[in-house]
């Protein structure tokens, strides 16, 4: 596999960039982007672009049939001349992970790094510092050859962009269960970040928001009982002090943060329970106070409270404590991710130095 190749109008894009001081989460984009073609079996040689609109055949599998799979992933600045990327190879993992349950090429190891790192390198000096933000980076793949033949396309293409990025959600959240409509069920493609999963939460999302709530609380498609996951999110709860989350039941995605939580928790001392979730005994939990506290957390989300379940009879169930665990985990997280706190567990990664004759060789002060 080649060295990427660098197109002459990146510089120029770089230079016309300014980070502005309200970033939001996913509002600003940084000015380049990766890309590279899988075709004959093998993959190609990659570019860094300026970030702009690609062509696509209208009859592109990834339109017509759903063939895209991403990762979400964030960069940080935390003093060292060169952006450092939270646990990369487990996302390059998951990523391929959701390929095999989508039929699609892995992209391989070496390919996934260079790619984020040749997005992360160029904008070093555009990392937004400050704890809580960072640049947050979004690998995709998708199938690009047109037909309706239901098989997999024989043409892909893998990309990189990113946002300068604050956290996603910010306060406390209000919560709305979801008793209708289903994410994913075991044996589905939950456990895939594919993007088929996201379209399936979005009719739930625009009702939770109209309702006045920031997100959908799934729950499991066979019995409409156990507690799944929130759109783009996992969760926990506090119950008689320890955590308690839901297992990975096949249709749960598997979420980085969530197994940092979990590892960070028991570093910390906290039981970790991994088991089916009764969302109606939840709830009676919540109302006797046996459980103080639910939060959620994601790449996007970081670790964010959760202040109230909403349910489908318009009750309210509010825990009795709001970021106290959540508060914690989220500033030990942090403060690995944002090297302010020793890493023991090996999660964070320098980004490459840009190859010599990158104009932006010379890394941020
Ligand atoms: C992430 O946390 O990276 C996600 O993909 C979730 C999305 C809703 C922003």
């Amino acid at each position: 596999m080649s060295h990427y190749t660098i197109d002459p109008a990146v510089s120029d894009a770089l230079a016309g960039f300014s980070l502005p001081d309200k970033l939001g989460f996913g509002v600003v984009l940084a000015p380049v982007m990766y890309s590279v073609e899988w075709a004959d079996g093998r993959w190609g040689q990659g570019s860094l672009l300026p970030y702009g609109p690609i062509q696509i055949a209208p009859g592109a599998r990834a339109l017509h049939y759903g063939e895209f799979i991403f990762e979400g992933m964030k960069a940080y600045r935390a003093g060292t001349p060169w952006p450092n990327l939270f646990r990369p190879l487990d996302n390059c993992r998951r990523l391929a992970l959701s390929a095999e349950r989508m039929a699609m090429p892995a992209v391989p190891e070496a390919l996934f790094l260079e790619a984020v790192d040749a997005v992360a390198g160029a904008m070093a000096p555009f990392v937004p510092t400050g704890s809580g933000r960072s640049l947050y980076l979004r690998p995709f793949l998708f199938g690009t050859e047109p037909g309706y033949m239901l098989r997999n396309s024989q043409t892909f293409r893998f990309m990189v962009i990113a946002n300068p990025v604050e956290s996603y959600a910010s306060g406390p959240m209000k919560v709305a269960i979801e008793r209708r409509d289903v994410r994913a069920a075991v044996g589905g493609i939950g456990v895939a970040k594919a993007a088929a999963n996201y379209a399936a939460s979005l009719r739930a999302s625009n009702a939770a928001l109209a309702r006045g709530y920031a997100v959908a609380l799934w729950l499991d498609a066979a019995e409409h009982r156990y507690i799944q996951e929130l759109s783009g999110m996992n969760v926990f709860a506090v119950i008689g002090g320890a955590l308690h989350t839901p297992e990975l039941d096949g249709a749960i995605l598997p979420g980085i943060t969530r197994d940092s939580v979990i590892a960070l928790a028991r570093h910390r001392g906290y039981q970790v329970h991994e088991r089916p979730m009764a969302i109606d005994q939840l709830l009676a939990q919540i109302g006797s106070g046996e459980c103080s506290e639910v939060f959620a957390c994601g790449t996007a989300a970081i670790v964010a409270p959760i202040g109230a379940l909403g349910d489908a009879d318009g009750r309210d169930h509010v825990p009795a404590k709001v970021d106290v665990v959540a508060a914690e985990l989220r500033e030990a997280l942090l403060a690995i991710q944002e090297r302010r706190a020793p890493d023991p567990f090996g999660w964070t990664r320098d980004v490459a130095p840009p190859p010599a004759d990158a104009p932006w060789a010379r890394p941020a002060a």
